[in-house]
């Protein structure tokens, strides 16, 4: 996944700058969507200062790339795109290049090694720096590098946002958990809660400038913590807002998403009924090795509790092909959870050795071909049953929270139901922000067609 914010899309627009002296500035994201939200916080930071933003690095000022470490495939990406900026680096040598999150905590200065063109790195913990850090570059004509802090610092009124429906509301930063493949601990570094009375504050104005719904998104949600609210007090404080009307989180964790968490989604109404929950693997050795915590039949319990309580949750689920030693067998009781659950949607990674990882140091000895063939077979088995779940709304009603017009038919606008599924319907503008019960009768590629339930 990558995305690029631009200045069409989430729309940041500020009158007072003069377009024409202002510097630009060009951000392109790779990963997840801590980083999408990391971006944002970068984008508002240098709004604020001046800048204005490019849709091209070829028209740039600043060209800046915040990158994914999770696997090798993304950090390779990520090095080829920045390396595309040579030619014009030599024709406009006052372009800024800055490599900043994972990659550039998880690589540092060999970045520059393989990237001379790069004039500063900035680690995920250092975000706040980036603007001093441009500034620096752009004086002193000198390289910077700043992947020094521990642990990102906490700043009271940071909380820029794109306008638009649905928001991404980061509550805490790294992990604890280290799975035994996961680079995350290492670049983001351990967790840490942001003030609960920060998120609500920052919830608040949100609705203020026309936000429905927010995402809170941390590496492992169901473990937050402030010193005074736990997540599931979170939650219900949230729910308490006037004006937003779903809440979202991700990414839960199996041993910390239990029967409690299930209950306030239940009874709290603003929370949606969908959980992802990474399940990794179907086999009980692959999870002891990876350092997961539960074993296949801890998980396939709390998806019963799950459904006991919330019956129409729908569940997605992260899985790891091709880990060390990941036997045929131990490949097949991956695929035959995959059949049980009946997960609504499953993102579905080849190992790839991340050291400083633990399992770096294990033999990486699932050949290139079988990973392959394992990836396509789930790919195949989870597209069959994604749209099994799918079909499963047809004829009923849904209620959708409208975000936009439809890209490829003008007439039609999208938004996604309380399960987290792309809805279709026609419409126009006027139903942009609202919630509204939608039929459904048919389904295209994961989303759900259908026609509006005047009410
Ligand atoms: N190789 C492949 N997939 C990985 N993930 C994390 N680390 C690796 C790795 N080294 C996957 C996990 C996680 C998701 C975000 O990325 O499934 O849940
Ligand atoms: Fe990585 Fe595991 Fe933490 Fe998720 S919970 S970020 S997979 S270490």
């Amino acid at each position: 996944m990558t995305s690029m914010i631009t200045r069409e899309s989430p729309l940041f627009f500020r009158e007072d700058i003069d377009m024409k002296t202002s510097k630009k500035i060009y951000i392109r994201t790779f990963g997840c969507q801590m980083n999408d939200r990391d971006s944002e916080e970068i984008t508002g930071m240098l709004l604020e200062r001046g800048y204005i933003l490019s849709d091209s690095p070829e028209e740039t000022d600043v060209a800046l790339f915040n990158t994914c470490s999770v696997r090798k495939h993304a950090e390779e990406r990520a090095i080829s795109n920045i390396g595309a900026l040579k030619a014009l680096k030599k024709k406009r040598p006052h372009l800024i290049v800055g490599v900043v999150g994972c990659m550039a905590k998880a690589q540092g200065d060999k970045i520059i090694e393989k990237l001379p063109i790069v004039d500063f790195i900035a680690g995920p913990a250092n975000i706040y720096d980036i603007p001093d850090m441009i500034d620096e570059v752009m004086t002193a004509q000198r390289g910077q590098i700043s992947i020094d802090r521990e642990s990102r610092p906490y700043i009271k009124n940071i909380a820029y946002h794109a306008k638009g429906i649905s928001a991404l509301v980061t509550i805490m930063e790294g992990c604890n958990n280290f799975c035994s493949y996961c680079i995350v601990p290492y670049v983001r570094g351990r967790e840490i809660g942001r003030p609960s009375q920060n998120i609500i504050d920052e919830i608040k104005k949100l609705t203020e400038e026309g936000y429905k719904e927010v995402t809170l998104l941390g590496q492992n949600v169901n473990s937050y913590k402030d010193g005074e609210s736990n997540f599931i007090k979170l939650l219900e404080k949230i729910n308490g807002i006037d004006g937003i009307k779903r809440i979202r989180f991700l990414t839960s964790h199996p041993k910390d998403a239990g029967e409690d968490l299930f209950k306030a989604m239940r009874d709290l109404d603003k929370a949606c009924e969908h959980l992802h929950l990474p399940l990794q693997s179907g086999s009980d050795k692959i999870l002891k090795s990876m350092n997961r915590g539960y074993t296949v039949a801890d998980y396939l319990k709390k998806v019963e509790i799950l459904r006991k309580h919330i019956p129409g949750c729908a569940i997605t689920t992260d899985v790891i092909v091709g880990y060390p030693g990941e036997s045929d067998e131990d490949f097949i009781m991956t695929e035959k959870l995959m059949e049980t659950v009946k997960f609504n949607s499953a993102f579905i990674f080849k190992y790839s050795p991340r050291p400083p990882a633990k399992a770096s140091g294990l033999d990486d000895d699932v050949p290139k071909r079988v990973k392959e063939e394992r990836n396509q077979a789930l790919l195949k088995l989870r597209d069959r049953i994604s749209s099994l779940k799918d079909r499963e709304f047809i004829g009923t009603q849904t209620e959708v929270l409208i975000e936009n017009i439809c890209r490829k038919e003008k007439h039609k606008v999208t938004g996604r139901n309380r399960q987290n599924i792309k809805v279709a319907l026609a419409g126009n503008s006027d139903l942009i922000g609202k919630l509204k019960t939608v039929k459904i009768n048919s389904v295209f590629c994961h989303t759900l067609v259908g026609g509006l339930i005047e009410k």
